[in-house]
């Protein structure tokens, strides 16, 4: 198709006329703002976009009924902007991790009680070696001040505290004990104890701990309990570190024999050698 047809005579220079007058406005219009400096006010193409009534953040309003500007957010709503915000290497995980959170569904994980208000036998969360470390490091931080690095009570805020600190090793906080199950574990880290007399006895850490972070603490503390009832003839010990530690064992001051020491005899062998190595 041959496209110069299209044109009848004397379009050209019309069409000319006005791309040269259209170039020469733009030219002006951008040689009036590039790098200029003035203290005129700016000129406003459209003004009604920057005149707009605004509402200083702390200011009053005589719209709303109780005078102020600053609303608060409707029950259950969830941010929508968290997605915009969310870091480029952030994957489509952690978003949904996060809208999950705000909403805060489910009462297993952010409360650790089932739906009767009973607290969860089991925490409604997987145990890594991550979240291990993650919960030593805020037992740490949060928690072996008053209850000790070994959760035994004997913190050093603990030994000071208007309450008796109790030891994470007690029978009623075991699994299967009165006040064992994970959700009660998991509702003390985050909330806290008041004792019978109204007093605040623990202070809740829900400001510190996110919900992950309260449940990783429950499974340090779990470890914690497991690191007193370790069997050192315990099959899945493996032989060279079961070595290592009758070794170490041996190295150390000797403490109390405990009745469970050598119990169970050491896998049949050698089973009258005490475990210190006879190091008394
Ligand atoms: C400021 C001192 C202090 C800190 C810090 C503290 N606790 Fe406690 N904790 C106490 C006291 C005191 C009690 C005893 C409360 C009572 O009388 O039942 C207690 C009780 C407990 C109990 C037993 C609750 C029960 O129902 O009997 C657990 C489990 C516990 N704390 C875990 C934690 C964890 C986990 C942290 C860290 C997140 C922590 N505590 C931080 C002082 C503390």
């Amino acid at each position: 198709m041959n496209r110069t047809s299209t044109h009848t005579p004397g379009s050209r220079p019309a069409t000319l006329c006005l791309a040269l007058a259209g170039g020469a406005l733009l030219l002006g219009l951008s040689a009036g703002c590039r790098g200029d400096r003035s203290d005129n006010p700016p000129r406003q193409f459209f003004p009604d976009m920057d005149d707009q009534a605004r509402w200083q953040s702390q200011g009053e309003s005589r719209f709303f009924a109780d005078g102020r500007t600053m609303r608060l957010p409707p029950d259950g709503t969830v941010p929508f902007g968290a997605w915009p915000l969310l870091d480029d290497e952030a994957g489509l995980g952690e978003a949904v991790a996060r809208r999950a959170s705000y909403l805060k569904e489910d009462r297993g994980f952010y409360e650790g009680q089932n739906p009767d208000g009973s607290p969860v036998d089991v925490m409604p969360a997987s145990v890594t070696r991550a979240m291990l470390e993650r919960g030593a490091e805020r037992f740490n931080i949060f928690c072996a001040v008053c209850h000790g690095y070994e959760g035994d009570g004997q913190g050093v805020v603990g030994s000071l505290w208007s309450y008796p600190v109790p030891s994470v090793h007690l029978e009623q906080y075991q699994p299967g004990g009165e006040l064992g199950q994970d959700g009660h574990l998991y509702r003390v880290a985050m909330w806290g104890v008041v004792g019978p007399d109204g007093r605040r006895a623990m202070p809740g850490y829900a400001h510190a701990l996110s919900e992950e972070d309260g449940w990783a603490v429950v499974a340090y503390v779990r470890a914690l309990q497991a690191s007193r009832q370790g069997d050192i003839n315990d099959p899945g010990i493996p032989e060279n570190v079961r070595r290592n530690l009758r070794q170490q064992r041996a190295a150390a001051p000797a403490p109390a024999p405990t009745p469970d020491d050598d119990a169970n005899g050491e896998n049949g062998e050698n089973p009258s050698a005490p475990m210190n190595g006879g190091a008394q």
